[in-house]
């Protein structure tokens, strides 16, 4: 009888087991959701400008074009940490101090740093390294969008809505030779990659 129930509860237990592997499978493969990412409610270069520019000069300046030679990311990320808790007096945390590292990682690869701050009704709004030029891409079609110092901003034409069509909007931004694609569906900020 002992060894009947036993079996019996094994198979249960094994049968739990598979199907929670299968509920734990990994996701990278599912296919994309069609909603976009959540606006950057942070806004990376403005921080910089108020708590890191008084030493390392408008938008980075001062850093120098050697900036990130022999610096690994995870040194990186310390410096950028250490300095927003300690001279910044401005401490970040989570996606915030994501987000910043992002913006110093655009600087050493001397491209210019983007991200999406907000929606407001037809209007998509964020920021871009300042000196750049950007148009929005949305299914192919190109727009110019208005830029005004570090923030860029852009109204969907009439007949094209807002909402549906952010999954399918990408933001490019062009400095000095170099380009920044930002696609909605996935990314509110650009530079996400390590940089080593
Ligand atoms: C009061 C001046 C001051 C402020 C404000 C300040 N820093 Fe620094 N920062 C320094 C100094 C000095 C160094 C070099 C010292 C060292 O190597 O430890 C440095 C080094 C760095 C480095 C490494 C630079 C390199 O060439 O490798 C990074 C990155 C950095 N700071 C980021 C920031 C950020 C982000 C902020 C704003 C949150 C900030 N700093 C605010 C003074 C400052």
């Amino acid at each position: 009888m002992v060894s009947k129930n036993r079996i019996i509860l094994l198979a249960a237990a094994t049968l739990m087991i598979a199907s929670a592997c299968q509920h734990s499978a990994p996701t990278a493969d599912a296919p994309a959701s069609a909603a976009p990412a959540e606006p950057l409610g942070f806004e990376p270069i403005d921080y910089f400008s108020m708590s890191c520019a008084r030493c390392h000069g408008d938008y980075g300046a001062n850093y120098g074009d050697e900036f990130g030679v022999g610096l690994s990311e995870a040194e990186l990320r310390k410096f950028v940490d250490d300095m927003a808790s300690g001279p910044g007096a401005a401490p970040l945390e989570g996606r915030e101090l994501d987000a910043q590292v992002a913006f110093h990682r655009s600087m050493i690869r001397k491209q210019p740093f983007l991200d999406w701050t907000a929606l407001n009704g037809d209007a998509i709004e964020g920021e871009v390294m300042e000196g750049s030029t950007v148009h929005v891409e949305i299914g192919g079609k190109s727009y110019p969008a208005k830029v005004d110092d570090a923030r860029w901003s852009f109204t969907y034409p009439a007949g094209v809505d807002a909402a549906s069509s952010l999954s399918k909007t990408v933001i490019v931004a062009q400095r000095k030779g170099a380009e920044t694609r930002l696609p909605l569906a996935s990314q509110a900020f650009s530079h996400q990659d390590p940089i080593q």
